[in-house]
């Protein structure tokens, strides 16, 4: 595996793959790995005959007072786990080579930014609009690789695919676990020992919906009601949003229709945590 610092020598690399006809297949991440981020690119190594994954902790979809300083940065770890999954080039730009002084230019995707955790966090997609437009030029990929636990953000990026005219193919795979159902995530770090205990309500409440919905109930009130009813019973656990939304459009639906997505946002202790499911009546 080569580790790729400049954004001049990633792009010049990725010119040349194209030129001698390799498939070159992308995940953007922003470090800490674990199995979600491993899933990814095994999902690129089985799919493309190159893998880039870009390593960088994006400033500018944190918002002010969100947890940028203490964004877990664990570099030579993540180094070897993506050598040992077969990855070919680990992009590693720094802040000032990605946003030098004078940097001017963001891309915003309006209306699906403004709706679940756009509510909570107004700038986020525009940050994360603009730094995947920019790896997107740089790796310059034939598919990129998402993860359905930020199912908003993929949404956000296909959407800005197809209206930007990229030639990117989006694939977004299944959320990664833990055994108790929590859904991998870097800011499961921030949790005490307690509230780990408790952050498996998000994933219960979420599989008590599953089961809500496939027995018939059509309510999106009371799909709402019993998940937050489950979600109040964890002593540090503060609803930011419980929303039920189709899955193109993230308009609010009911009665629950066609392909929905019920997302939720859920404070534990000083973690923000997200997890979804989709479901199809
Ligand atoms: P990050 O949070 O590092 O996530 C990188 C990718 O891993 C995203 O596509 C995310 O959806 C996926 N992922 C995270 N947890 C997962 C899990 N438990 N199961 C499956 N996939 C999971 O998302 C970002 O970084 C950034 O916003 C980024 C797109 C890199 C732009 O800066």
């Amino acid at each position: 595996m080569r580790i790729v610092e400049s954004p001049q020598d990633m792009q010049r690399i990725s010119k040349d793959l194209r030129l001698v006809g390799e498939t070159i297949g992308f995940v953007p991440t922003m470090g800490a790995f674990h199995e979600g981020h491993l899933s990814l690119m095994r999902a690129a190594r089985e799919a493309c005959s190159q893998v880039v994954v870009s390593l960088f902790v994006n400033p500018t979809q944190f918002g002010r007072g969100e947890d940028l300083a203490k964004y877990p940065r664990t570099f030579e770890k993540d180094a070897a786990l993506a050598e040992q999954v077969g990855v070919d080039f680990l992009f590693t730009p720094t802040d000032q080579a990605m946003y030098p002084d004078g940097y001017a230019t963001y891309v915003e995707v309006e209306r699906l930014t403004e709706v679940l955790c756009g509510v909570a966090r107004p700038t986020h997609f525009r940050g994360v609009t603009t730094i995947v437009a920019k790896l997107f030029n740089i790796v310059r990929p034939h598919k990129a690789f998402f993860g359905q636990k930020d199912a908003q953000q993929t949404i956000v990026i296909r959407k800005m695919v197809d209206d930007l005219n990229m030639d990117i193919e989006i694939v977004e795979l299944p959320t990664v676990r833990e055994p108790d159902g929590l859904a991998m995530s870097s800011r499961n770090k921030y949790l005490s020992p307690d509230e780990r205990k408790e952050a498996v309500v998000l994933y219960k409440s979420l599989e008590e919906t599953r089961r809500l919905i496939e027995t018939g109930e059509r309510d999106a009130g009371r799909i709402k009601e019993a998940i937050e009813r489950m979600l109040r019973s964890a002593p540090h656990a503060e609803i930011d949003y419980v929303e039920a939304v189709n899955t193109a459009t993230l308009e609010p639906l009911n009665p629950l229709q066609g392909e929905m997505l019920i997302a939720l946002a859920v404070r534990v202790g000083s973690a923000r945590l997200i997890d979804n499911v989709k479901i199809k009546v």
